[in-house]
């Protein structure tokens, strides 16, 4: 495969495409941004982390039937997808109360909330992603009603292949996020899963090992990256 122009440039990735007009390649970069880009910042290395974090749940969830963009990784900071086009929603999956969850509801965090609860929000900077009801995701045709409820019956195969995996691994996965995206029709698992789309609490200590210690000026992010790569790749 060659590598050729890059298509798109994100926050924490930029695409490219290849000689083939069905597959992109996906570079992982170190910039991390938090609160809709106003803050931002380098986490070392982090790119080579979410990168082999992503591809391992990629090939999890693959073999446990949820259909992935994923097809290979091909080096430290980049992997070979199928082109899809990306559904403007972000699917978030939650186990356990945190981040804009307990703002909103006024829930205390780290209440286990049962059965798992899935939420959509408009992929949308300048509007600050707001949260979705299905009627918004029709009235904006987003997606359409069928496609939805498979995103959703995805997203809680997805968890369920996931908690045992972490909980294996001395971690609650406490919440995530998704995105899909569409190839010849059909609704592919897309974008990265990794400390930067996912929560972790370490089961011990109860710790954060993603994202939120960036977020919060929590220190020891690197040290966590490291972490969850050891972890999830060992
Ligand atoms: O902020 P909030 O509590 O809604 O985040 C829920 C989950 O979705 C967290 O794991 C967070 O890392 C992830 N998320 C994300 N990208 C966003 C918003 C949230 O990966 N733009």
């Amino acid at each position: 495969i060659t590598k050729g122009a890059m298509l798109y440039e994100g926050k924490a990735k930029k695409i490219f495409s290849t000689d083939r007009p069905d597959r992109v390649i996906q570079y992982f970069k170190d910039d991390a941004t938090a609160f809709n880009a106003q803050k931002r910042g380098t986490i070392v290395e982090k790119g080579v982390v979410n990168n082999k974090v992503s591809e391992r749940l990629f090939r999890l969830l693959e073999q446990g039937g949820v259909p992935t963009h994923f097809l290979e990784r091909l080096n430290d900071r980049e992997m070979l997808t199928k082109k899809v086009a990306i559904v403007p929603l972000e699917v978030v999956v939650r186990n356990v109360v945190a981040g804009s969850l307990a703002k909103r509801l006024g829930l205390k965090e780290g209440e286990p909330i049962e059965p798992p609860l899935v939420e959509w929000y408009y992929k949308h900077d300048a509007l600050g992603d707001p949260l979705l009801a299905d009627e918004h995701v029709r009235l904006l045709r987003l997606a359409t009603p069928e496609q939805l409820a498979e995103i959703k019956r995805l997203a809680l195969k997805t968890n369920q292949l996931l908690q045992p995996f972490f909980r294996e691994r001395g971690m609650i996965l406490v919440d995530f996020k998704l995105e899909f995206g569409l190839a010849d029709g059909r609704l592919l698992l897309a974008d990265e899963i990794s400390p930067d789309t996912c929560r972790f609490w370490d089961q011990t200590t109860k710790e954060s090992m993603d994202k939120d210690r960036f977020r919060k000026d929590l220190g020891k992010i690197e040290e966590a990256y490291q972490e969850v790569l050891k972890r999830v790749c060992a």
